[in-house]
């Protein structure tokens, strides 16, 4: 049956029940609405049948529809889908409102090319104006990924492969996306990634994975900007929310991540490659039992630059490498990938503000900048971070220029910017070339 003979009730049977039922969700009830239900498109929900198809017609009758359309999972049952794209652009706004499960075949060997690595399962292209919400789940089911990925720590089979397992749910070049309340779970390598994409929220989510699996990254945002992720609970095997690529303009608010890697800007400048990551504002966290608190990382012979970011209001608790910036010992013998000799990812203007807890290790503070483009304007203000036991922890500085300001527990071992102005016009322009600020400490590493 084609989609358009099932689409469910008329517009205007729409604004009855969605007055009825849903008033306080949409005060402005106003335009004409479309509601439709994956049942109706002949899903099944019970983990077992495919139901595949009927997205793919759900999506398309609601992708079709000149209305504001509401397309429901419906609670208390199990979608099991394989991978699928789904594509805009669409007509006009979609709330996917998924109440119940939607999960996806256990087995690699399951997979199209039989998990032939890479790709994504739930995949998002070209998409405006969508809210995935609803109180439900998505559920990778990863287990089968992790057990033959060579990452994995314990079961590692002899067959292990280094291909990279799917990202569960990715949004590629969409722009108005919001994806609010609902729980993402054991993906079989990223769960909620966003590449090329703009005005985007991931607020209220729940994102869980055990702490042996491998690349279970909670957020992965790749060349994206303004991006909002806010009010989430993470704890996953891998980065708890990780940005790459050409990003900027992204805010994290009101985290709770842990355990897994943290939160990590980059790794950066991979392969030579050009990343450009600025604006960066994160504040509220709660970091636990990780492996790192916040880092930056960049790899050496990369191009680009990581800088205007702001790490405020931070709680951390047995927290492995609390504050890192790693530049991956990148030296000026490094043939960059630009023309210019001696390059790498540039790093600068970081603040790290009101910054408390405990470190899991002795070293709680660590820049290790290269000689190539030292760290600069970096700022330490109001940090307290002692080790897990009690006893004091250390900071460790190389090639890493700023200030700090009031309480700096580790004390700062930064260098005075104007150091690193003596130094010439090279070093300058890796800095940023731009005016110099004092009340640094002086104790170069
Ligand atoms: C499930 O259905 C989709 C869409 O019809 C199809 O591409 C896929 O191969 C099916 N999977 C299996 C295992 O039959
Ligand atoms: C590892 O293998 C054991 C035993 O086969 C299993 O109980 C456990 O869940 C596996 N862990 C992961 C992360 O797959
Ligand atoms: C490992 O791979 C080899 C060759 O493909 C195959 O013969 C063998 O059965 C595999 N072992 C396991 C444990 O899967
Ligand atoms: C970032 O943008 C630059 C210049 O527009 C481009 O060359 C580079 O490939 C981009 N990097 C990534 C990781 O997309
Ligand atoms: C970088 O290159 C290595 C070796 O060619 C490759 O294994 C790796 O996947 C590449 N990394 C990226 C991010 O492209
Ligand atoms: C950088 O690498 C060189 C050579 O591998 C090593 O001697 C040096 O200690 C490293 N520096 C840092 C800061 O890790
Ligand atoms: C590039 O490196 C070489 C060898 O280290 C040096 O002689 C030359 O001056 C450098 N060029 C620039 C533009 O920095
Ligand atoms: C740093 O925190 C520790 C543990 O909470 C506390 O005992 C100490 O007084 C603080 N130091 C400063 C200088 O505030
Ligand atoms: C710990 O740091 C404090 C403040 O810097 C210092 O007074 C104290 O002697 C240090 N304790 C040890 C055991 O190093």
């Amino acid at each position: 049956m084609p989609p358009s003979s099932r689409m469910a009730p008329p517009p205007l049977a729409g604004v009855v029940v969605v007055a009825a039922a849903l008033l306080l969700l949409l005060p402005e009830a106003a335009e004409p609405r479309t509601l439709l239900s994956l049942d109706d498109f002949g899903a099944v929900g019970d983990g077992v049948a495919n139901d595949t198809q009927a997205l793919v017609d759900a999506w398309s009758a609601a992708c079709a529809t000149g209305d504001h359309t509401f397309l429901h999972v419906p609670a208390a049952k199990s979608y099991l889908v394989w991978p699928v794209t789904l594509a805009g652009p669409c007509r006009e706004e979609i709330k996917l409102f998924i109440s119940g499960n939607i999960v996806a075949p256990e087995s690699p060997d399951e997979w199209p090319e039989g998990g032939g690595g890479g790709g994504e399962w739930l995949h998002f292209v070209g998409v405006s104006d969508l809210t995935l919400s609803g109180g439900g789940v998505i559920d990778g089911r990863g287990h089968r990924w992790w057990a033959r990925s060579c990452k994995a720590k314990h079961n590692a089979t002899e067959n292990c492969t280094t291909q990279i397992a799917p990202k569960a749910l990715h949004f590629e070049d969409c722009q108005g996306i919001s994806v609010m309340g609902i729980t993402l779970q054991n993906s079989q390598e990223s769960h909620l990634t966003f590449t090329r994409c703009s005005h985007v929220k991931a607020n209220y989510l729940r994102i869980t994975s055990p702490e042996d699996s491998p690349d279970t990254t909670g957020v992965h945002v790749v060349s994206s900007r303004n991006v909002h992720i806010m009010d989430d609970s993470i704890s996953t095997g891998h980065d708890c929310v990780s940005i790459v690529g050409n990003s900027t303009d992204v805010r994290l608010r009101a985290i709770s991540c842990g355990p897994g890697h943290g939160i990590s800007i980059g790794g950066l400048g991979e392969n030579r490659s050009y990343h450009r990551v600025e604006k960066i504002k994160m504040d509220t966290l709660f970091i636990s039992n990780t492996e790192n608190g916040v880092r930056v990382k960049t790899f050496q012979g990369g191009c680009g630059t990581a800088r205007k970011m702001k790490f405020g209001d931070i709680l951390m608790k047995n927290v492995k490498n609390p504050i890192v910036i790693d530049q991956q010992n990148s030296s000026s013998n490094e043939i960059p990938c630009g023309s210019k000799n001696g390059s790498a990812v540039t790093v600068g203007e970081i603040s790290y503000t009101d910054i408390t807890g405990t470190s899991a290790s002795e070293r709680a503070v660590t820049f290790a900048c290269s000689e190539a483009a030292p760290c600069s304007k970096l700022s330490l203000e109001n940090v307290n971070i002692t080790m897990a036991g009690g006893q004091n922890a250390s900071a460790y500085c190389h090639h890493a220029f700023g200030k700090s300001v009031g309480v700096v527990v580790p004390d700062s071992c930064l260098g005075k910017e104007d150091y690193l102005r003596r130094q010439g016009p090279a070093s300058a322009a890796a800095a940023g070339g731009g005016t110099q600020e004092k009340g640094g400490e002086d104790d170069d590493r």
